[in-house]
């Protein structure tokens, strides 16, 4: 795709002065304002991205842009040496709209996961009983939960690993979707299974009906906890507050949320769980020096205001049938499969129609920025603010281009 000499510049800035941990797309995006985005050449695109889930709530949404500017002309950080105004009541929000008794704040999605997985091995050794530095914790093949070294060290994905070792023991990887794999896994030392209930970053995988639910007998029957990663499908995304919900009547043991909480504004993240998990921390086994603070905690706070306020979970669960379903109505030789649960979708093109990025490039090219996932698949997940006919126009787009 040919691109102007103001884009050429910027993105050979980047490249120069950047590492080269991403392949972008070549656009350069200046502004954004509901589910649309601008780049430097004044180019209007649908973002059918939202940070990999992180701008649910559409980008620079008034209400969570006045909530950042009034909080950072007041206070900003304090550190938690000291208490703030703002970090209890955002806790509280978000304890009562998932029915969680605690929650620890931190920034980072990979941060939570760090946090689930420091208390949940505190929790196996002070309340299970396992034997010093033998805990264990069960993961799926095809995860994602980030990328610090104790989060590589339990990937199947080769490409997240190499080069970074030498990795986090205690970890055993079991293949996604498979309720046997799971219960002959177990040993004494378990202390939890995490994972995500859509494996996102693989590509959109959905597991089998019942899947979850068996999970969380499971756990139940051997002490094992249910840690739920939902940093990219929780709030709203699948159709449900927490894509578990579509399964499990009671909570899973642990939940970590990221992205979305903030609706894109500032990088806050947190982990729930019962007093029994998250009360193994004692002052200075964990922290950070920008979790809970104040204006992070006022922008989370009102983030999850909008998505409650806006009903962004039904918003994602009417749009998204229908639009799954018109997607699955194309016909295309290119097609392999469309999937999806509210607006967390992947079109997944045939290997024998080479790989999903030139077709992004082509959406690119119409005013869609979509990104591709695992070499063959498209993912869509668009805003849940996102209309009806900038889902139809989204539709037309995609439908010329398959
Ligand atoms: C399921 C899941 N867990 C964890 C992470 C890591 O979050 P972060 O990039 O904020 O560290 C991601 C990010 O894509 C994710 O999708």
């Amino acid at each position: 795709m040919s691109i102007s000499d103001k884009t050429k510049k910027i993105i050979d800035e980047a490249d120069r002065y950047g590492a080269h941990n991403y392949h972008p797309l070549p656009v350069v995006l200046c502004r954004g304002e509901g589910v649309w985005v601008w780049d430097v050449d004044g180019k209007k695109y649908l973002d059918c991205l939202s940070a990999y889930s992180a701008v649910n709530q559409g980008h620079c949404h008034p209400r969570i842009v006045k909530a950042l500017v009034e909080q950072s002309s007041k206070f900003s950080l304090s550190s938690r040496a000291f208490h703030n105004d703002q970090m209890g009541s955002f806790l509280k929000a978000i304890c009562e709209f998932s029915g969680f008794e605690k929650a620890l704040p931190m920034n980072s999605g990979a941060e939570a996961v760090e946090t689930a997985i420091k208390a949940l091995r505190k929790w196996g050794y002070l309340k299970k009983g396992v034997a010093a530095e033998q805990a264990e914790i069960i993961v799926c093949s095809n995860n994602f939960h980030g990328r610090t070294v104790s989060i590589v060290s339990f990937s199947s994905e080769e490409g997240y690993r190499e080069g970074f070792g030498p990795f986090t023991p205690g970890f055993k990887i079991i293949s996604y979707n498979d309720l046997q794999a799971f219960e002959e896994a177990i040993t004494k030392n378990t202390v939890a299974f995490l994972l995500e209930p859509i494996q996102g970053e693989a590509g959109i995988l959905i597991p089998d009906k019942g899947y979850l639910k068996g999970v969380q007998q499971i756990c139940k029957k051997n002490n094992v906890m249910l840690a739920v990663d939902e940093i990219q499908t929780g709030l709203g995304r699948t159709g449900r507050d927490f894509c578990f919900q579509h399964e499990l009547s009671e909570n899973p043991d642990v939940l970590i949320l990221g992205k979305a909480i903030s609706g894109g504004l500032y990088p806050v993240s947190v982990m729930l769980a019962s007093e029994e998990i998250l009360g193994v921390f004692k002052p200075g086994q964990h922290g950070s020096t920008f979790g809970g603070n104040p204006l992070g905690s006022r922008v989370a706070a009102e983030a999850l205001a909008v998505i409650k306020d806006e009903k962004l979970s039904q918003r994602a669960a009417q749009l998204g049938e229908g639009f799954i379903a018109k997607l699955k109505t194309i016909s295309s030789s290119h097609v392999e499969e469309v999937r999806g649960l509210g607006l967390m979708i992947a079109i997944e093109i045939k290997k024998s129609s080479g790989p999903a990025r030139p077709f992004c490039e082509k959406l690119q090219a119409l005013g869609v920025l979509a990104k591709e996932t695992h070499g063959q698949s498209i993912r869509l997940a668009p805003p849940l603010v996102i209309k009806q006919e900038e889902l139809d126009w989204l539709f037309e787009q995609i439908k010329s281009v398959l």
